[in-house]
């Protein structure tokens, strides 16, 4: 019985909380591939969160049944599944602020990201044409993988159909910060919550830089490369761990609904609000790197400022060398895909 009040009493924090704040700003977000191992308890945090006012869920199957379960939950946004149609998806994405797109399949154990290229390519191709159809001024957040590539995709879509923002469309990286500073505070004893490690490069593999050296910590020898290989290839773990029923998926909506979070309040004009993402970016253009992670202040139009990667150890800097080498080719397959496939 104690247990039970005590559970009682945390939900209806949450749901006071959650009625108190009243967003400034009406919000319609969209999730695309919503009934999948991410998009589903995406939809649920998305649903928790007061500044998101409409909820539209697509997916190939199961869409409509997803949004009725998500719909019943006592928060005042509108919830609607559309069916796996052309107008579906059209209906889905019009007058979107946000669209997220988690669809595609994920890896099995043995898999790198760039092994589901040949899938996910095409998937987020034409998501990514419903999408500057139907919402050309949205923020598009692309969680498919690999993202390295998804991204370079879907730019190439946009600009093909003459309405690319660069400030509008975001890889989500979020579970690489999100994994660094998880990991370092139990090396640390540390409050998870309050680290904040800045990752850069990209999302997969060598392409994973975190710059651990930005928060003050100086690991050695066999714990500093055992913690960057967990960094990298924390995603591993997971796929392992699933042994063939998938990836990450509740820690990759929990990122994702971050994510998204930040985009709201800037847009709703919280002001600072910062965070790490693979966007079209300067930074390294120079050396052919046409896109990149690294910390952006986010604003009412999206990309409001991209930060240098800032200060680095020796050791850090080849860990990037190593990266921009990797992306320079995973950035290059996407477009030259998309050229070819339109
Ligand atoms: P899943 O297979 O559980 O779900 C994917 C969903 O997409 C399914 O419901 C499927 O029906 C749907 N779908 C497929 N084609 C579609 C289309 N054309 N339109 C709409 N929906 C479509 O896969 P899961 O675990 O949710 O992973 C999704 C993707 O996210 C994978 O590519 C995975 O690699 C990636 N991922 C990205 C991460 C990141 O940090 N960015 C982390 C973890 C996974």
């Amino acid at each position: 019985f104690a247990a039970r009040q005590a559970t009682q009493s945390v939900f209806g924090a949450v749901q006071r909380r959650a009625f108190s704040q009243t967003a400034a700003n009406a919000s319609k977000v969209a999730v695309l591939g919503a009934a999948g191992g991410i998009g589903q308890p995406l939809s649920l945090l998305l649903k928790l969160n007061p500044r998101v006012s409409e909820l539209a869920l697509y997916d190939i199957k199961g869409g409509p049944g997803v949004a009725a379960d998500i719909s019943h939950i006592n928060t005042k946004s509108t919830v609607k599944g559309y069916e796996a149609t052309p107008e579906g998806v059209r209906e889905c994405l019009k007058g979107a602020e946000i669209v997220l797109i988690p669809a595609g399949v994920p890896r099995k154990p043995g898999m790198t990201r760039d092994d589901l290229f040949n899938t996910n390519a095409s998937i987020v191709r034409d998501l990514a044409k419903a999408a500057a159809d139907a919402c050309p001024d949205a923020n598009m957040l692309i969680i498919s993988n690999p993202v390295n590539s998804t991204v370079p995709i879907t730019a190439e879509v946009f600009k093909s159909k003459g309405v690319y923002n660069p400030k509008k469309l975001f890889g989500v990286t979020t579970l690489d910060v999100v994994r660094a500073s998880r990991f370092i505070s139990q090396l640390k004893s540390t409050d998870p919550a309050n680290e904040n490690i800045t990752v850069v490069g990209g999302h997969s593999g060598a392409t994973i830089v975190p710059l651990l050296s930005q928060s003050g910590y100086e690991l050695q020898g066999a714990q500093l490369d055992e913690y960057i290989k967990r960094v990298q290839f924390g995603g591993d773990e997971v796929v392992q761990a699933k042994g063939g029923a998938g990836s990450a998926t509740l820690s990759m909506a929990m990122a994702g609904a971050r994510f998204a979070e930040s985009l709201l309040k800037a847009a709703q004009g919280q002001k600072s609000v910062v965070e790490p993402t693979f966007v079209d970016s300067p930074l390294y253009k120079d050396q052919g790197v046409t896109y990149f992670a690294s910390p952006v202040t986010l604003g009412p139009n999206g990309v409001e400022e991209i930060h240098p990667v800032g200060k680095m150890t020796e050791f850090e800097q080849g860990l990037l060398e190593v990266c921009l080498k990797d992306l320079k080719g995973n950035i290059e397959k996407g477009e030259k895909w998309a050229k070819e496939n339109p």
